[in-house]
């Protein structure tokens, strides 16, 4: 059968058609195993829990490591492995859960209801008596995050839908690599995916609920954290990262409001997968527009198209400094706006600090040249984190993607001791 995942890999920022997800998913295979396209059977009309499964429900995925077509597949591929050249692989850590009892999801007949609009209806009215839909909490590219309560059960949820324009044109990759990324990471500081609901012209995903999200729990605060907050929102951040990075998954969009707050338990877990991908070696190109421009690393913002995860690096440091000021440190109107704010607070970059940057598309020799400022000198952020935050920050904002500190070294830094 093909693998969904090959699909990606060629089309990545396309769409799968429903047609093509039909004859991707349509194979009689077991659902043991669980591929992506088996298991999760986007395209054809289902619900996943097993509250609606009416056929003994297959536990997916008993270990993180499941069946793809390796090499063309990276996505599923947990374990982990090296990383890009200044990275050591960190083994997986020590609270990671095989995500056995994620989700459970009916075994129909093969090929017996795809396409079948009846079934789809069948499949929706259920999924959707399950749930009493309440207030929106967000809102994003492809629609709104509502609060819902599972009338069972009593919990609340964060339902994700996702309005696909052409009902014809099939999943969104960047939905697609959503689910396969969150189904396969189970993590204290990652938003648990706990269902998805699929048919055609909508996706719903549904997530623990969380009360809010970093930007608007700093907004209520009035912008500023305290110092221990502030390096206790790093922490948590840096050991989902860690967790990411050692099962080779980028995220690539970290912002302030990508990260849900819970404000009672003060609990940070990274959200929206959505660009986030698996990378595998050699380090393929990706694609050019990633990540939300304010927290885009320089050598994403001066054309280079191989990266890896140092680019997640670069946005934990903008949270951090975000995190202790109350202000975004590098708020450009695009990328070059960006890259000169970046240049004058950290200084323009030179060939000897950064070999290879001279050769970077979108790098100029008649580049504006400004002094590094120091971080003493960038607004209060030396008094929120001390000498030791500082240390950090600089080490997160490497310009060298190389040099930059890894999430595990950055969590043995002394800022946390
Ligand atoms: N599980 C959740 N609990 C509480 N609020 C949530 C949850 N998930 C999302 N939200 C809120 O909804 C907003 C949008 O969600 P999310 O970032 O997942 O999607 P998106 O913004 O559509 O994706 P993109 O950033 O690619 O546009 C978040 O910033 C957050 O405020
Ligand atoms: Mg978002």
């Amino acid at each position: 059968m093909a693998s969904m995942f090959d699909r990606l890999d060629t089309n990545h920022d396309g769409v799968i058609s429903r047609a093509e997800f039909n004859a991707m998913t349509a194979a009689p295979a077991p659902y043991a195993g669980s591929t992506f396209a088996s298991s999760t059977q986007i395209g054809a009309p289902m619900a996943m829990t097993s509250a609606v499964t009416t056929a003994p429900p297959i536990t997916m995925a008993a270990a993180p490591a499941v069946t793809m077509t390796a090499p063309a597949a990276p996505m599923m591929t947990a374990a982990p492995a090296p990383m890009a050249a200044s990275y050591t692989a960190a083994p997986v850590a020590a609270s990671y859960t095989a995500p056995s009892a994620m989700t459970t999801m009916a075994a129909p007949a093969p090929n017996a209801f795809l396409d079948n609009e009846d079934s789809f209806g069948e499949a929706e009215r259920i999924f959707r008596s399950q749930y009493d839909i309440t207030e929106v909490l967000g809102e994003g590219t492809y629609g709104k995050v509502r609060k819902a309560r599972d009338r069972q059960t009593g919990e609340f949820r964060a339902l994700k839908q996702m309005k696909l324009n052409n009902r014809d044109e099939g999943v969104p990759s960047t939905a697609i690599r959503e689910v396969a990324i969150l189904k396969e990471l189970n993590h204290e500081h990652i938003v648990k995916l706990y269902d998805v609901f699929c048919k055609p012209g909508e996706l719903v995903l549904v997530f623990e609920l969380c009360d809010t999200d970093l930007k608007k729990h700093m907004r209520a605060l009035g912008g500023r954290l305290q110092p221990r907050q502030v390096r206790d929102f790093t922490q948590q951040l840096l050991r989902g990262m860690e967790f990411c990075h050692a099962n080779r998954i980028i995220h690539r969009d970290l912002k302030p409001q990508n990260l849900l707050i819970d404000s009672n338990s003060l609990q940070l877990k990274i959200a929206d997968f959505g660009l986030a991908r698996a990378f595998s070696l050699p380090i393929p190109q990706y694609t050019h527009e990633v990540v939300t421009v304010w927290y885009r690393p320089l050598e994403i913002l001066l054309g280079s198209k191989i990266y890896s995860i140092p680019v997640d690096m670069w946005g934990v440091g903008c949270i951090l400094a975000e995190m202790a000021t109350g202000s975004p440190l590098f708020a450009g109107d695009s990328e070059i706006d960006t890259a000169f704010k970046i240049f004058m607070k950290l200084g323009t970059p030179t060939e000897a600090q950064w070999p290879g940057l001279s050769e970077l598309p979108d790098f100029k020799p008649t580049f504006p040249k400004w002094a590094p400022k120091g971080w003493a000198n960038i607004r209060n952020t030396q008094q929120q984190i001390g000498a030791t935050g500082v240390d950090l920050l600089d080490q997160l904002m490497r310009y060298n993607p190389a040099t930059r500190i890894s999430a595990r070294g950055a969590l043995q830094h002394a800022y946390f001791a």
